[in-house]
């Protein structure tokens, strides 16, 4: 498995440990500063990383107590800073030319917004490439038609050839969707990569969420070509009822106006949308997405693709017929339910270590240098097993530990501990959406 350098959701927490600290030390504008920032790791962190519902579900809620807090830090300075005479605005003007602050004045909401933005959007790059994403072929390649290609061949979209302009992506959870996306980002390296979920929208700290929709769409023309994908996007546009909230109604609106509305010019922008409720989403929305393709649940060469690539250069014994076989047993399992049962598998060897009684000599290649071969390396083993000492990993030098490799043993057992995560009502909801609304991925 591939490790990422620094996972958001360390990251999130050491900045939310700072912003404790300095919000204890008095410092609020660096502790806000570091709350709003920890926040929106956490927020990429619940999108790209945590896997199960219950991590989610407790990062939300942390969320929720340090926005909390960051509001209450926020109102008490803007208090504060109301009572001085110098403020901001001193700050901008020694930073830009002269020219700039008049149209500063103009709209000096378009900056505030803009700087918003800039922190709440994730633009860099996720690293995931088309060959990390197994199977879904189909909906690779409509990706590949609407946004490489266009920016590639500008000539091959002229006249009535016209690019997508908004992609739905829906299917069970798990199956790939964001994943997707952040191979879209990685890939269209000519285009500038947009990526909000809706939690970010709506999130009550950033109030005016309307103003906010509609300087993403301004921003994305300015750096277009560009893709702005929402994840979650039946969080932001669910069907009108009576009793949604009257912020939700008008960023509905402005999302409308800014998708296809009079005088908005959005070539060279393209809308990307995942969810997996899609039967949620307001219709006229759903109309915007002019290309919808469903991401289903992976066929059997997919799962085993899958748990290729999830074992990558870990070693291990398992054979390609293995591999093979695991593709055949997972029927109904997604694309995250794969990867939990491989991450399972590949913690079994540490805990070998951890639980063993008895340890034996063997030889293998030292660790300093892989092409030495030592006779002093210690394995687990089974009480019974020839030459077995009795200790544990503690009385284990380490540099000394031979640890045992992921095999097929091991992947059978986290397997049977794993049970697929989707129901079968929501798939076939699913995919009566697809029949009516939909192509398949
Ligand atoms: N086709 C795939 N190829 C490789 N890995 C996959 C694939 N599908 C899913 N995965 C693995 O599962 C994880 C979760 O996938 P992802 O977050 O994209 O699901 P999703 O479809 O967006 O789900 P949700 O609807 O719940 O947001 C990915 O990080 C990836 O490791
Ligand atoms: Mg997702």
């Amino acid at each position: 498995m591939k490790m990422k350098e620094v996972q958001p959701v360390n990251k999130a927490i050491e900045l939310v440990t700072k912003a404790t600290e300095e919000d204890k030390n008095k410092n609020y504008e660096e502790a806000l500063r570091c709350y709003e920032h920890g926040v929106e790791y956490f927020l990429h962190a619940i999108k790209y990383e945590a896997t199960s519902d219950k991590a989610k579900d407790s990062i939300r809620s942390k969320c929720v107590q340090y926005l909390d807090r960051a509001e209450k830090l926020k109102q008490y300075l803007k208090k504060k800073e109301g009572k001085k005479p110098v403020k901001e605005g001193g700050k901008s003007s020694d930073k830009n030319s002269d020219d700039k602050s008049s149209d500063e004045d103009e709209d000096p909401d378009k900056k505030k917004f803009q700087s918003q933005l800039q922190e709440g959007i994730v633009m860099e790059s996720p690293n995931v490439k088309w060959e990390d994403v197994a199977g879904l072929d189909k909906a690779k390649d409509s990706l590949k038609e609407a946004v490489i290609l266009p920016v590639k061949f500008p000539h091959l979209f002229t006249g009535k050839r016209k690019p997508w302009k908004g992609i739905l992506l829906f299917g069970p959870p798990g199956t790939g969707k964001s994943f997707l996306a952040k191979a879209v980002a990685t890939e269209a390296n000519n285009s500038t990569f947009f990526t909000v979920s809706s939690s970010n929208l709506v999130s009550k700290w950033l109030g005016e969420s309307e103003k906010l929709v509609k300087n993403l769409f301004l921003m994305a023309r300015e750096h277009k070509p560009s893709i702005i994908f929402i994840d979650e996007v039946d969080a932001l546009c669910s069907s009108r009822s009576d009793n949604e909230s009257e912020s939700a109604r008008r960023i509905k609106t402005e999302f409308l106006v800014q998708m296809q509305g009079v005088g908005n010019d959005n070539e060279g922008v393209l809308v990307l949308g995942a969810t997996n409720i899609p039967w949620a989403l307001d219709s006229a929305i759903r109309r915007r997405f002019e290309k919808r393709i469903y991401i289903p649940l992976p066929e059997a060469p997919a799962r085993s693709h899958m748990f290729d690539l999830h074992l990558g250069t870990t070693p291990h014994s398992l054979t390609d017929k293995d591999i093979k076989e695991l593709g055949m047993r997972t029927e109904g399992y997604s694309g995250a339910d794969i990867s939990i049962v491989v991450r399972d598998a590949l913690m079994q060897p540490v805990r070998k270590v951890q639980n063993a009684t008895h340890f034996r000599r063997v030889r293998g290649p030292s660790r300093d240098n892989p092409d030495v071969m030592v006779d002093d390396l210690l394995t687990p083993c089974s009480p019974g097993a020839p030459g077995a000492i009795e200790m544990t990993w503690i009385d284990v030098p380490g540099d000394k530990l031979l640890e045992p490799i992921v095999s097929m043993s091991d992947m059978l057992m986290s397997l049977s501990n794993t049970k697929p995560t989707i129901n079968d009502d929501d798939l076939k909801r699913l995919q009566a959406f697809a029949d009516d609304f939909g192509v398949e991925g």
